[in-house]
């Protein structure tokens, strides 16, 4: 019972606080994301943005050819099996770090006031000076509709 007692409040310090890990990972709900929408949550500072993609944004990535992009991805390497419609990208332009606007560029997916980069609706660079896609975070899916980014 001493040496437990002892022990106990040296692990407790060693054990990250909750605000620490708050800032860490982001619990999201996306079943409140309507097709087509987009919606911006903050993690580890930056924005994140998640857009739930219409069918018919999803038809036209389909028939894309990725091969010839500035950065090749298809837009399955951006997405979780099982949840294709659902796009999580970092929210920070690749070319010096403005945030983009969503639902706007020639590809409706975002673009870049700054310095007229165009992403397409899989955050993929497609025109102006950014080299590469928007960054993908790391998450997963702890149920069907929510996901933990970090
Ligand atoms: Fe986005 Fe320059 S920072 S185009």
């Amino acid at each position: 019972v001493g040496v437990a007692s002892v022990a106990w409040p040296l692990i407790d310090q060693m054990n990250p606080d909750a605000s620490a890990l708050a800032l860490a990972s982001t619990e999201v709900d996306v079943s409140a994301v309507a097709p087509g929408q987009i919606i911006t949550v903050k993690w580890r500072g930056k924005p994140v943005f998640i857009r739930n993609r219409t069918p018919e944004e999803m038809k036209k990535l389909a028939g894309m050819d990725s091969k010839s992009l500035r950065d090749p991805q298809t837009d399955a390497d951006r997405v979780k099996k099982g949840h294709e419609n659902l796009l999580v990208v970092v929210g920070v332009c690749t070319h010096l770090g403005c945030v983009p606007l969503g639902h706007a560029g020639e590809f409706d997916g975002w673009f870049c006031p700054c310095h007229g980069s165009v992403y397409d609706t899989s955050g993929r660079i497609r025109q102006g000076p950014a080299p590469l896609n928007l960054a993908l975070p790391p998450y997963t899916f702890t149920s069907d509709t929510k996901i933990v980014i970090g």
